[in-house]
């Protein structure tokens, strides 16, 4: 038996580091998956990676209404349910103080992040059965900061509210909400952003961030999708409204 047995999750950004690893361990534990995403590699090798029997994998970009619409109806006409969202798909933006920040950059961080997982929750929601399941990825960077992020952190922020109120409105259906807080990940995502915000080459700037997680390590993406697989199924069936820090201690 499977702790996810029969259910089915939408994992936005799923073709990417954690949404794959994510989809990887539902898939272990009985559940059907829909990987939706934009980058036509990523979401090739999961056609590649999945059988068809425990996978769809949909080309849908978050920040736009229809598109997201389109990948609820898809689920549902493919394996008749969805129980569980994973809002994940994410930008990393440009690394520049506020005053030099560019301004379609700062919108495209939170169209993706903020947008995406809003329209995300709300096309989800009328499909999602009583007792459903939604988890929003946010960062470390959802609860701290630092300089030269301010579009990435104010998006991760947001998300925190969007978790928070949505977790409020829901809670009387038994549909919980959470956010999960992950520190640096060792995947391209986190190594580009640390290559640009040190100057360094990937190994001495992941050496840098290494030494500022008490753990002395970047998390595997398996890691976080063991969170997300926690906040999925029924061992955390008294939260919601929780921010569910996986970071090493980055940021106590
Ligand atoms: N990597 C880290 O260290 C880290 C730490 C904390 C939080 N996160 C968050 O984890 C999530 C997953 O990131 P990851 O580390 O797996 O990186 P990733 O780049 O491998 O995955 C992100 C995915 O989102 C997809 N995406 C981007 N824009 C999209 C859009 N408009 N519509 C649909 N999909 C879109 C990308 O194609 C990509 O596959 C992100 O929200 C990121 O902010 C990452």
């Amino acid at each position: 038996m499977g702790r996810l047995d029969g259910q089915v999750a939408l994992i936005t950004g799923g073709e990417g580091s954690v949404g794959r690893a994510t989809a990887r361990a539902m898939v272990r534990e009985g559940c059907r998956v829909v990987l939706a995403g934009i980058a036509p590699d990523g979401l090739a090798a999961c056609r590649a990676e999945f059988g068809d029997d425990v996978a769809a994998v949909l080309r849908t970009d978050v920040t736009d209404a229809a598109s997201v619409r389109a990948a609820v109806r898809a689920t549902i006409a493919r394996f008749g349910r969805l129980d569980i969202v994973f809002s994940n798909a994410g930008v990393a933006g440009v690394i520049a103080p506020v005053a030099e920040y560019p301004d379609d950059e700062f919108d495209r961080v939170l169209a993706v992040h903020v947008r995406g997982s809003f329209l995300t929750c709300k096309y989800s929601l009328p499909t999602l059965p009583d007792g459903g399941r939604i988890i929003i990825n946010s960062s470390v960077v959802g609860l701290t900061s630092d300089p030269g992020i301010s579009a990435y952190a104010t998006a991760k922020h947001a998300l925190v509210g969007l978790m928070r109120t949505l977790a409020k409105e829901v809670a009387s259906r038994a549909i919980r909400v959470n956010t999960i807080h992950p520190g640096p990940i060792d995947n391209d995502f986190q190594h580009a952003i640390e290559v640009a915000a040190t100057g360094a080459p990937a190994d001495r700037a992941a050496q840098v961030f290494d030494e500022m997680i008490p753990l002395r390590r970047h998390a595997t993406p398996d890691e976080i999708a063991a969170a997300v697989l926690f906040l999925a199924g029924p061992d955390s069936a008294f939260m919601t409204g929780a921010t569910l820090v996986v970071d090493g201690g980055m940021s106590a």
